[in-house]
Parts: structure tokens; sequence; C-alpha cells
């Protein structure tokens, strides 16, 4: 039999935090709470707006408010001359949700254990030396973005607005296109570039898009944990074909003899990662031949190229075969790496899946710093932004590889030449385990991140990895004497 309606008591409403504001967004939450408790039932009329507005001295108007929010939400129903009461239908469940026994947790998916792991391995380092890509003073560039951006932001296309392109803004796709021309010989119009949010949503992309499940992929040995941790994450780890690295970069035979089939490979030519050497020209003939052959797709992660202090760099991999290369580049390096914002140079072929995925990802990037960045490097800051930096740190490069040969032994360690990028990596002596030189340098307030977590299982060398960030000369002499002294410690219990 239905419950008849009676006009309930006042609920019991708590105190409403007055000098906070909001008082009939705190009323509603205190009635959903009351329905929740099972202090309001099904059917229960309630008192009139009047009546309840002066028993808990709010101003009728504010209860109104209440009252029709959770009309709106389906918790209340009202009919002009019966009153408000609670939803007849509505079914909470009232009962308190059980607690978990002592020692009983959720269980967990095995991707959701992957991404925690991932989350702590990828937590970022406090900005000291010798963590990468940390911009400071010189090396960040201050005045004129902020001008940009100041002007951009207040009106004109990056001022509030709807939806924006999930390929990204025109404007900078237009710009992006004529730089990597210039600058890499990469062959592309401004419709194949799609804006990423920084190299490491473009590995996430190429991913998803390039290999169907249980398909292989060839990742370098070491890599960026950027990329094995994806596949790892996505319990695709069994996909992934780990290709050991020489002086030449990837060794394409010994790729073919450890899945000739596979669907991509994931490459490093400029520099690779984190060794530091650029792929031989014979090596990227080798490992197109190979993608053709196989109709395999090659990614590109170009993440540093600018940065070049001797020489010339070899051109894109994607300027030799531009259908069958995704190309990643980001501003992270060149500008800063809180701007998230880089891009992906696809095939004509895989624009659609790449603006497809991006829709169900994020939609698409930020629009305003889009167009503050069009502009600055349409005006040119850019280029004189590089030029600069290239300077700078050079110069950060001597004064590391000075202090280095002065203070740390060849026996304890040694640094891997390299005239690229914004790191260099320092070999350990074999008996030396990275991972615990790198927590010993941290207590001692240096950043390091260790190398043999890169490599695939059973092929480690022990190794750290030294960023040039925006660190000034006496920062960076004070860390090598730090680090000297982390692995004097660490030798001595090794
Ligand atoms: C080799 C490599 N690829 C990709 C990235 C990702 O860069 P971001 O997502 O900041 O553009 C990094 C960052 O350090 C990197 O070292």
């Amino acid at each position: 039999m239905p419950r008849k309606a009676k006009i309930v008591e006042i609920p019991a409403i708590g105190e409403l935090d007055r000098a906070a504001g909001h008082l009939s967004r705190q009323l509603a939450q205190a009635l959903r709470k009351a329905i929740g408790k099972g202090e309001l039932k099904a059917g229960d009329l309630l008192p009139s707006t009047r009546v309840l507005a002066g028993a808990l001295q709010l101003a009728r108007g504010t209860v109104i408010e209440a009252f029709e929010q959770l009309v709106a939400e389906g918790f209340f129903v009202s009919q002009p001359g019966s009153g408000t009461r609670v939803a007849p239908s509505l079914n909470v469940n009232t009962q308190p949700a059980a607690k978990p026994a002592a020692g009983e947790s959720m269980p967990l998916s095995r991707q959701a254990e992957a991404f925690s792991r991932a989350g702590s391995q990828f937590t970022t380092l406090p900005a000291v030396p010798f963590a990468v890509s940390v911009p400071a003073g010189s090396t960040a560039p201050d005045d004129v973005w902020r001008r940009l951006g100041n002007r951009i932001r207040a009106r004109g296309p990056g001022a509030p607005s709807g939806y924006g392109d999930p390929q990204g803004a025109r404007p900078l796709r237009e710009v992006i296109a004529e730089y990597v021309r210039k600058s890499r010989s990469v062959h592309c119009t401004p419709d194949q570039v799609i804006i990423t949010a920084g190299t490491q949503q473009g590995l996430y992309l190429a991913a998803q898009i390039l290999p169907d499940a249980g398909e292989a992929v060839w990742v370098e040995d070491p890599a960026y944990s950027g990329i094995t941790a994806i596949f790892a994450t996505a319990c695709r780890d069994k996909q992934m074909i780990r290709v050991p690295v020489d002086a030449e970069g990837i060794d394409v035979e010994a790729g073919r003899r450890l899945a000739e089939n596979a669907r991509a490979a994931f490459v490093t030519p400029s520099h690779q990662y984190p060794l530091g050497m650029p792929m031989s020209m014979a090596r990227r003939t080798a490992l197109l031949a190979w993608a053709r052959e196989q109709r395999a797709w090659v990614v590109e992660d170009d993440y540093d190229s600018e940065l070049r202090y001797a020489g010339h760099p070899f051109p894109s991999l994607q300027g030799l075969d531009p259908v069958r290369v995704v190309y990643l580049g980001t501003f992270s390096k060149i500008l800063f790496p809180s701007l998230r914002l880089g891009y992906a140079i696809v095939p004509d072929r895989l624009v659609d899946a790449f603006c497809g995925a991006r829709q169900l990802m994020d939609r698409h990037p930020p629009s305003a710093d889009q167009y503050v960045l069009a502009s600055f490097m349409a005006e040119g800051h850019l280029d004189r932004h590089i030029r600069r930096m290239r300077t700078v740190y050079a110069d950060r490069r001597e004064v590391l590889i000075n202090a280095i040969r002065r203070t740390i032994p060849p026996a304890l360690a040694r640094l891997q030449p390299c005239d690229q990028g914004m790191h260099m990596v320092l070999w350990l002596n074999a008996a030396l385990d990275d991972r615990l030189v790198a927590r010993e340098a941290g207590q001692r307030g240096v950043s390091l991140r260790a190398v043999s977590p890169m490599y695939g299982a059973g092929n480690a060398r022990s190794g750290l990895i030294l960023g040039l960030g925006g660190f000034s000369d006496q920062q960076i002499e004070n860390a090598v004497q730090q680090l000297y002294l982390a692995l004097v410690a660490v030798s001595r219990i090794a």
C-alpha cells in the first residue's frame, strides 16, 4: 500500500556556513544528505518554502532555489497546489556502504596497477641540476611571450570561444609546416599537421592508432620510458619488441630477426634517447627499406634536434619517406615543457584517424596558447630564441663537461660524448647501481634519472641522465661535487 504523504518535520540541516556564501547550494546538499541518510523518504511532503526559510533563517528565495535544483536533479517533485515532496519513485540506498574488512581491499585491474607504477616512475624531478628541460632565467622566453599572451588572450581567436578544431588551430599548423620544412627538411602541408599536447601525447596517439591489438612494434633498446610505459600500461607489453641500438642507431637486421612483420617502429633518429648518437645514413636507409617491404609505419620522435652544437643535423627521416613516417616534434625543449604543445606530422592517410583519436582523448588542444605560439613563430621570435638557447646550452655543456672532468675520476664514471640536446649520459662503473646513486644524490639536492630502467630485461647498463637546464654555472659546479660524494658513498657499499 502506498505510504500516505505527511508533512515531514524540518529535516536536520546542520550548520550552514553563512560566511562561505552559496547558501542555496549548501541547503541543497544538506537535503540530499538527509535523503541519503533516510531522514527524508520517498514521497515525503516537505514543509513549505516559507516555513523552511523561517525555521532556518534564510531568505525564501534561497530555499526556492535549492528546491528547484533538487527538482531538476529528480530528488524532489513539485506540483502547483500540492507542494513539494521527495520523488515517490526515488530509490536511494540508505544503508551505509559496508566497510572493507581489515586487510581486504578492492581488486585493481592489471592496467590500474600498471598505470600506478607508471605514475610513480614519471614524477617530475625537483627543478635543480640535473633535471631535464628546466627553463629558468636566460632560458625562458619571458617578456615577448608575456606581451603576446596578454594581447592574444584579450581579444580575437585566442579569447574564450566555443570548441576548436581537433587538428589544432590553422595559423599554428601553417607556421609549423613552414618551420619543419626549413629546419628539418620535413615534407608536409598544414593539413598533415596535428597539434598535440607534446610528444608524449603524439606517442600515445601513434601507439593507439598504428598497430592493431597483438601486432608487434619495434621499440629501441634502450628507449625513452615514455614509450615503453605506453605499451606496458595498456597490457600490450608482449607487442613491444625491444630492438638493440648500437653506435649507428637501431639495429635493423636484429629487428628483422626478432619480428620481421612488425607493424611499426618507434625510433629517435636525430639523437638516440638516451644514448645521444644520431642514426647513421646506412641505418636510415635500411629502416625505411624494411618499412617499405613490410608496409610498416615508422614513428620519428625528434624531441630536441634544434639544439645541436656542432656540425649540421641529419635531415629528418620523414623527408626521406613522407608516406610512411609519422614525425613528432615538441616545444618542450626549445620553449618550455609546461606549455604542453607539440605536433605530429602524419601521412595524409592517417590524418582522419589522428583527428578521431584526438576527439576521443581530449577533443582538441587548449586554444589560447596555440594562437600565442603561432604569433611567436610568425614574428620570428622562436628562431631568435633558439639561436640564443643554443649559445646558453653550449656554455652550460662546457661547464658541465669540465666540472665532471675535474671532479669525477674515470674509474667511477665517464661522460658519453654527444653534441646535441639538453642532456648528457654519464656511464657509471658497472659495480655501481644507478638507482642507488640517483637516490643518494637526491638526498644531497641533485635530481637524476637512472638509465638502467630504460633497457629491456637483461641488457641494462648503469648510467645517469644529466639535464642541462636553466641552471647557473655555480649550481652545476656544486651539483657535480654532490654527485661525486654520492658516487663515493655508493661505491663504499658496492
Ligand atoms: C625522447 C623523448 N621523447 C618524448 C618526450 C616527451 O616530451 P613532451 O611530451 O614534453 O613533448 C621526451 C621528454 O623528455 C623525450 O625525452
